[in-house]
């Protein structure tokens, strides 16, 4: 039995295990140190006094160091596991984002919130409508040539009856279903999908996002219909956009007018903004008396306004893209941008 040897082997013991190895060899109950003591029953009576105060020595020496060794490692172990612990408060946590509304959605969401806020009602419509509610009701003949602007989708089924039926083109198909279900006075907002036959481009798409605007009630005016606009627009752009008026022929309102949008478009590479085009995003106009009357409401005595407002287009301009497509090609790049 070497102690310096036994010790040797204890400074290597790294854990727990190995420690309890060591034990096993030199502490435990066939632990080498019994041999050395069995061997005393041979020794002489001097030679036992030597020995014994010896290997109690050792014995001594090596419980010592067997404890220390034991302390050290376990306070070695209970750092290692408040490493891997550790919190850093002082760091900014990681943003995890699963997902988002498409700029769409959150837009038109944020028109219903603003409309709401200014006691318009929000009702989607439908979007298979009639010829009737989609032309005649609005004062569009069937024989008009503003139907050809509007060609859409036809929903044409065996049953004669459903001929009839058309995806609409514009959400004013909802001002005569509305009247009826609310007549004068009225405050209306209808937001949702209509269908054209148009050819894409930066600013067209055959399937495009609306939202219809209908105020009647006495005494209403082209200034009531100017402050409740740029109310909205301000609240939903939150800053400055050049603005032009132009006037406007639609057949379901008299006069009428088209809002054009001046918006920068900032580079998402250099972040220089240039200029954009000037673009369409809201056409409107007095309520004409024939639609008016088409649900025994007087013109003389209520008039109102009403306007669409292209939501993809208004988008558009709010968060500064350059071509609507981009809202529904579902490039992950350009989704994951916002
Ligand atoms: N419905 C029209 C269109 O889509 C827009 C419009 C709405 C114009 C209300 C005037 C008033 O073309």
């Amino acid at each position: 039995m070497n102690l310096e040897q036994a010790l040797s082997e204890l400074s290597l013991v790294k854990d727990k295990l190995q420690l309890e190895e060591f034990f096993q060899k030199y502490l435990g109950k066939k632990w080498l140190l019994n041999e050395e003591f069995a061997k005393m029953k041979e020794a002489s009576i001097e030679e036992k006094k030597t020995l014994g105060w010896k290997l109690s020595e050792i014995k001594t020496k090596l419980t010592e160091e067997y404890s220390k060794k034991e302390s050290e490692i376990s306070i070695n172990e209970i750092n290692e596991q408040l490493k891997q612990d550790i919190v850093d408060i002082s760091v900014t946590g990681k943003k995890y984002k699963w997902w988002h509304f498409s700029l769409l959605t959150k837009t038109r969401k944020d028109l219903e919130t603003i409309a709401e806020n200014m006691w318009f009602t929000v009702d989607y419509g439908h979007e298979v409508v009639t010829k009737y509610e989609n032309f005649v009701s609005v004062n569009i003949p069937l024989s008009h040539p503003a139907t050809e602007m509007h060609d859409t989708m036809y929903i044409n089924e065996k049953d004669m009856t459903w001929e009839n039926l058309i995806l609409r083109t514009h959400n004013s198909s909802q001002q005569v279903r509305d009247m009826l279900k609310m007549w004068a006075p009225m405050k209306l907002v209808c937001p949702g999908k209509d269908y054209r036959f148009d050819d894409m481009d930066a600013h067209h798409d055959v399937m495009f996002h609306q939202m219809e605007w209908i105020y009647i009630d006495k005494n209403v005016s082209i200034a009531n219909f100017k402050e409740c606009m740029l109310t909205l627009l301000s609240a939903v752009l939150g800053r400055e956009v050049e603005l032009r008026f132009r006037p406007c022929y639609f057949p379901f309102v008299e006069p009428g007018f088209e809002i054009d949008a001046r918006y920068d478009i900032v580079d998402a590479k250099t972040w220089k903004a240039e200029k954009s085009d000037r673009m369409e995003i809201l056409w409107a106009g007095m309520m004409h008396p024939n639609v008016l009357k088409e649900w025994w409401i007087d013109p003389e005595v209520y008039t109102g306004f009403a306007f669409g407002i292209g939501i993809s287009r208004l988008a558009a301009v709010r968060y500064g893209i350059k071509d609507i497509r981009y809202f529904t090609n579902w490039d992950l790049r350009f989704v994951k941008s916002f």
